[in-house]
């Protein structure tokens, strides 16, 4: 390899470094942020807008984390668990919510349907398995999702008979791979 070549290396990695650590570190960034203008991504997740408003990995957030989330007509969370505290707030649009408090028993099992409308709100009790979908064929469903317990370990269901104990651990979550190191130690 020439020395030009080699320099130009370096220098590439160097750029690489410094764009990665901006990426997922508040260091510059406004005390007040337009969210219009915050980065969005589907993650490979048709019809899934995902905004981290304020997080863990991201921002240095200890005990809870914020996103905003926008479902295009009929696209959908899996079905999924966390041990976290979630709290969603429903902003425009609607959709259903279904539930299954049963975390003590082997498998979800048929949940319960919530309707869920712009202005309503609603908490994700602790472990229990649930699924949140824009069931509405015209308009989009936008919600903040407020979670504990950052970054979140989700597990995921292939169904709702699928055991508790078969769920699949998906960590770091899609939004926080990018910026996931081992952590060192927690301060708290
Ligand atoms: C926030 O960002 C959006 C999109 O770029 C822009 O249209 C809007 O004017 C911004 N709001 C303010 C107060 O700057
Ligand atoms: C949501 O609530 C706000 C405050 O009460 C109200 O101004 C707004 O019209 C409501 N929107 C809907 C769609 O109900």
């Amino acid at each position: 390899m020439s020395g030009i070549s080699l320099a130009l290396s370096f220098c590439l990695i160097f750029l690489f470094t410094i764009s990665e650590a901006s990426r997922c570190s508040i260091v510059g960034l406004p005390v007040v942020r337009n969210i219009s203008e915050l980065s969005q991504d589907n993650y490979g997740r048709g019809g899934l807008s995902h905004i981290t408003v304020a997080g863990s990995l991201l921002h240095g957030m200890k005990e809870l984390e914020v996103w905003l989330q926008t479902f295009s007509p009929g696209s959908r969370t899996p079905i999924h668990r966390h041990s976290c505290e979630e709290v969603f707030v429903v902003l425009k649009g609607t959709g259903t919510l279904y539930l299954a408090s049963s975390s003590h028993e082997k498998f979800p099992g048929t949940p319960k349907e919530f309707p869920i409308y712009s202005n309503s709100t609603f908490l994700i009790p602790v472990n229990d398995a649930h699924q949140v979908g824009n069931t509405n064929e015209h308009e989009d469903l936008q919600m903040l999702v407020i979670i504990s317990r950052p970054p979140a370990k989700v597990f995921i269901y292939d169904d709702w008979f699928m055991p508790h104990t078969a769920a699949r651990l998906k960590f770091p979550y899609y939004w926080d791979e990018h910026c996931f190191e081992v952590p060192v130690k927690d301060e708290l």
